[in-house]
């Protein structure tokens, strides 16, 4: 059954919420307060780079629409999602004001039925609660009278990863909704029932995986929905960071991390994924929302030691990257390093922490010039990046006089640049892979010397002059 929807918010999080409900049929309402982004969407140019946007807001155009006023978006909406930005302040709690803005505007436009409004935006635990007071002082001032009824609060967290946003949105593990109000979970469930039970065709450039079968609906209290969100991502970024910590100790005793990697993923307890040693995480979601569950912590006199471990351990990962090049180099002042990568993980512009940046600024801070190249985030780096950085369009641009190349982003194409032909350009024939991306051996044979995290360093081979 097609309902009226309304997503406050266009960023990762909205908009593919309002384009793959629209997708699976109901009529949606976006609304940014952004005039030139919701300009730029309506003639269908999404504001930021993500696979199959394009592609999907033509498909969806009968039944998605973009406002910038709430008195347009609000009032005929049964279900109003919150998917605004919540960026870290000072202290490590997200800041809540957008979040704020959009509960009042939500409250002094409710319509004449039953609405729900839902958190999809990653709030601290308590915030459904601030939300729905919110959403009813906005109401009473606007309009008096009794709001009783009239509207329900629920969370439903998000768990999209960029790059692969629409995939996750209509292809996900699990669905989670937690309310206090029945009624509410009872209207998501129906909102959600295509994607429940996969009963929607499939995208031609989005083909639904195989074994796919109906999706779990988990439904909780609010406080719980809001929980398991920073639990999924401490809980990813952790095991990123103990195979991290691992891989330190792999180079010591000459093991291969990726081999051990391997032999511990097969285990169905622990699971193959989010084992990948290297630079460590980065991105909006990690950093910030470990940060909020250390704050979370605090706030109720509890310290989370591992969390606050496994930070750590993200931290000194950039700074291994650095040890590797000066035990190889010595100096790293006067250095030219050919940097490949500066999003925070491949098939994304987004910088935001990205670990190849924070590499940099070490590198920098030891007097090395650094050259980066990235296949998508060059432009974006150009406006949005406060480092005296050098940026190269081409491989021969890169590497020109280089006396390392640092890979920090695992793009794929980097694994099919001509390294052989290439060689020749730079100083010095070093590869600090910091992700175990490219293929170490293959490069030795050309006659590099390849170093990675935690597995074995690779010395040029002999015959190559
Ligand atoms: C993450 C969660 O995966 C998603 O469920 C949540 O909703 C938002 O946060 P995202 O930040 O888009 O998604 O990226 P993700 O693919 O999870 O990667 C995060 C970081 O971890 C990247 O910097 C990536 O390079 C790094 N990573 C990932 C590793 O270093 N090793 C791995 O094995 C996996």
């Amino acid at each position: 059954m097609s309902k009226r929807v309304a997503v406050v918010g266009t960023g990762y999080v909205g908009l593919t919420t309002a384009l793959s409900l629209a997708y699976i049929g109901h009529r949606v309402v976006a609304l940014d307060l952004d005039e030139a982004k919701v300009r730029a969407l309506k003639q269908g140019n999404p504001p930021f780079f993500e696979p199959h946007l394009p592609e999907m807001l033509s498909l969806v155009r009968d039944r998605l629409s973009f406002t910038t006023r709430y008195e347009e978006a609000i009032p005929g909406a049964e279900v109003v999602f919150i998917a605004v930005g919540t960026p870290p302040s000072p202290e490590g709690s997200p800041d809540l004001t957008q979040v704020q803005e959009a509960a009042r505007g939500i409250g002094q436009n409710l319509g004449e039925g039953f609405t729900v409004v839902v958190n999809k935006s990653t709030v601290p635990v308590g915030s459904g609660n601030y939300v729905e007071a919110l959403v009813r002082r906005a109401f009473q001032e606007a309009h008096g009278g009794e709001v009783d009824g009239r509207f329900a609060v629920a969370s439903n967290p998000e768990f999209l990863r960029e790059g692969q946003a629409l995939y996750d949105s209509l292809y996900p593990d699990r669905i989670v909704v937690g309310a206090e109000d029945r009624r509410a979970l009872e209207v998501l469930r129906e909102l959600y029932e295509p994607i429940l039970e996969q009963s929607f065709p499939a995208p031609a450039f989005l083909p639904r995986p195989e074994r796919m079968g109906a999706v779990p609906f988990l439904t909780t209290g609010l406080a719980s929905a809001e929980l398991i969100k920073y639990g999924a991502n401490a809980f990813l970024a952790l095991k990123i960071s103990f195979i991290n910590e691992l891989s330190a100790l792999a180079e010591r005793v000459g093991a291969d991390i990726q081999d051990v990697a391997r032999g511990i993923g097969l285990d169905s307890r622990i699971g193959p994924r989010f084992l990948q040693a290297g630079l460590g995480w980065g991105g909006s979601c990690f950093p910030k929302d470990t940060l909020a569950l250390l704050a979370m912590g605090r706030e109720y006199g509890l310290k989370l030691s591992i969390v606050e471990a496994a930070r750590e351990v993200n931290r000194r990962q950039r700074e291994r990257v650095v040890e590797k090049l000066l035990s190889e180099l010595k100096v790293l002042k006067g250095r030219t390093l050919a940097l490949l990568g500066l999003a925070f993980k491949p098939h994304t512009d987004d910088l935001r922490e990205s670990p190849a940046l924070e590499l940099a600024r070490l590198l920098l801070d030891r007097g090395a010039f650094v050259r980066a190249h990235d296949p998508v985030a060059l432009p974006r780096a150009r406006r949005e990046v406060d480092l005296p950085l050098e940026y190269a369009e081409t491989p021969e641009d890169l590497l020109k006089g280089a006396d390392a190349v640092v890979l920090a982003t695992d793009w794929p194409e980097y694994r099919t640049w001509p390294w052989g032909e290439l060689k020749p350009l730079l100083r010095t024939p070093l590869v600090v892979d910091a992700r175990n991306h490219l293929d170490g051996k293959a490069l030795a044979r050309l006659g590099y010397r390849y170093l990675g995290m935690g597995v074995p360093a690779l010395a040029p081979a002999k015959e190559v002059v």
